[in-house]
């Protein structure tokens, strides 16, 4: 993996073609980074590096075959599909998939965002091997049977040359969440337990370090690019200050951007982003 970049550029703007694919004209810039998700402190790190790696891969702005496997309601994969991306949302729930359906309906993305039922054991008979250019797993690896096989299913879909943005709760926030709710003894837990969990109460399946995530990702057989941590702080800051304070969320927004991939900030974060790519 390369040395952490202590302040990275703003992501180059998507390119914007003259004949956007499908029927529809569509619009093809990335969220806003005043509103939506690239302009909140819980995602815009991870919006970053996706419009960084998207612009990459895509500079003559065609649009890419995006699979958003776990995608639920469609918070990545529809502004994915504005964008220009062409974009399949894999999601065992049927509530998820029709509560997409209903956004992308709105929209005007049918002809860009589909959903089909299904999780990533099956993967491979919903999507054909090496077809997609960006598989995006958010919050998922967590709810899986098997993390290892998942990640298997999700490596196996890509490209060559394509990429994986993997989002994961991270073990060592919890250490500190528990401990400072005053459970000391439910934080050392965290620390021991096979899968990171605090107790029985605890509503998270598992959670993981960044070693295990590098692990299971080289294990899948791609190569780590970049790794970020996602909500460093934002979930410290009582949100009273961010509604009352003048411009205390754009500074948290800054401050979130400056810490995501600066140690040991990025290690304490609520979530790790990790983006592998398949040789
Ligand atoms: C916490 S939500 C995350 C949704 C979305 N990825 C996001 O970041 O907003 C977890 C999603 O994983 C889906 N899911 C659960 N088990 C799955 C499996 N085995 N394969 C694929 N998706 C699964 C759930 O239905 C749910 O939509």
């Amino acid at each position: 993996m390369p040395p952490a970049d202590p302040d990275p550029p703003a992501p180059p703007p998507t390119p914007q073609p003259p004949s956007p694919v499908g029927s529809q004209p569509v619009p093809r810039a990335m969220p806003s980074r005043a509103t939506g998700p690239a302009g909140s402190a819980r995602t815009a790190v991870v919006w970053e590096v996706l419009s960084a790696v998207l612009a990459e891969t895509d500079p003559a702005g065609d649009g890419l075959d995006v699979l958003d496997a776990g995608g639920g309601t469609g918070g990545f994969a529809v502004p994915l599909g504005a964008a220009g991306h062409r974009v399949t949302v894999v999601d065992p729930s049927p509530d998820s998939l029709a509560a997409l359906q209903r956004r992308v309906a709105e929209g005007g993305l049918t002809d860009r965002v589909v959903g089909r039922q299904g999780d990533l054991s099956d993967l491979s008979d919903l999507v054909a091997p090496g077809s997609v250019d960006l598989v995006l797993c958010h919050s998922v690896l967590e709810v899986v049977e098997d993390p290892a096989e998942a990640l298997a299913a999700a490596a196996g879909v890509l490209r060559p040359g394509g990429r994986l943005s993997l989002l994961v709760a991270n073990r060592a926030a919890a250490v500190l969440v528990r401990a400072l709710a005053g459970h000391p003894d439910e934080a050392a837990r965290v620390l021991t337990d096979l899968d990171g969990r605090w107790g029985p109460a605890d509503g998270v399946r598992r959670r993981f370090t960044v070693e295990q995530l590098e692990q299971l990702v080289s294990a899948a057989g791609l190569e780590v690019e970049q790794l970020h941590g996602v909500r460093v702080v934002a979930d410290l800051v009582p949100s009273a200050v961010l509604d009352t304070e003048p411009g205390a969320a754009a500074a948290l927004l800054a401050l979130e951007r400056a810490l995501s991939n600066r140690l040991p900030f990025r290690d304490i974060a609520t979530q790790l982003h990790l983006l592998a790519v398949r040789r």
